[in-house]
């Protein structure tokens, strides 16, 4: 359960919501779940006493940590905390317009760059760290395959039908649900990628473009888990509920 805002240095964080709640309501706590690889979008649908449990964190720590975070005055990550509140205000359409004018734009761009200055420490450091490299190569080819794609059924098929067909039928709920399900499987490459380089951590001899390389694809990832939180937690719940007539204005 969500409790209300509050400016006051009091608990709005419990042990029971899910991080996708909390970042819904707490976008500032962002940075610290990304610290510390705590999955708020696609895997944030449990309640955090649980998740922490899996994990092997202390829940109460993390909550307690977290609501420092919400109750500080905002400093730092403004922008991105004014992003998703200007983002949850937006219509089901308005949302689906702006995730492709923000998100995907700017994700292609990242993904290009990556892909060529990849294969160039692939090439230029293949004596030292060929296995490591490979691996990663690899991993990335596929996780950039799957999102081109997907960013293709978005904005071709499922996102024309969203906008088509505003009260959506169970067929159409179905097809989103889809996207949810593709997210999960992006999710797991990028865990698999942060496994592998050890979450960015460079080696000694790392050259200028190999350091660009792992700067960029976390700056990409930290962008998937903003974009895939909006199109999960924020714009297809909203869609969903659409299905009963109950737009955003009658639960103001
Ligand atoms: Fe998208
Ligand atoms: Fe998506």
């Amino acid at each position: 359960m969500i409790n209300k805002k509050n400016s006051l240095n009091k608990e709005v964080i419990n042990e029971k919501m899910t991080l996708a709640e909390v970042v819904k309501e707490y976008p500032q706590t962002i940075p610290f779940l990304n610290d510390f690889h705590l999955d708020y979008c696609c895997g944030g649908h449990e309640a955090i006493d649980k998740t922490a449990k899996e994990l092997g964190l202390d829940a109460k720590q993390l909550v307690e940590n977290l609501n420092k975070i919400a109750n500080k005055p905002m400093i730092g990550d403004v922008d991105r905390v004014k992003d998703i509140e200007r983002f949850e205000k937006l219509s089901v359409d308005e949302m689906i317009d702006d995730i492709q004018e923000t998100h995907h734009v700017y994700e292609r761009e990242l993904m290009d760059k990556i892909e060529d200055s990849l294969n160039k420490i692939l090439l230029v450091h293949y004596p030292h760290h060929g296995q490591e490299l490979t691996k990663l190569h690899h991993l990335y080819a596929q996780l950039k395959a799957d999102l081109e794609e997907h960013f293709a059924k978005e904005e071709r098929l499922t996102f024309p039908l969203m906008h088509k067909n505003p009260i959506p039928s169970v067929d159409d709920i179905k097809r989103v649900q889809q996207l949810e399900e593709e997210h999960s499987k992006a999710g797991d490459l990028i865990k698999e990628i942060q496994e592998l380089t050890n979450n960015f951590t460079l080696p000694d001899d790392a050259c200028r473009t190999y350091q660009y390389t792992f700067e960029t694809m976390e700056a990409l990832f930290n962008d998937i888990f903003i974009h895939i939180f909006k199109e999960n937690s924020v714009l297809f719940p909203e869609y969903y509920e659409m299905k009963d007539g109950c737009k955003k204005s009658c639960r103001a």
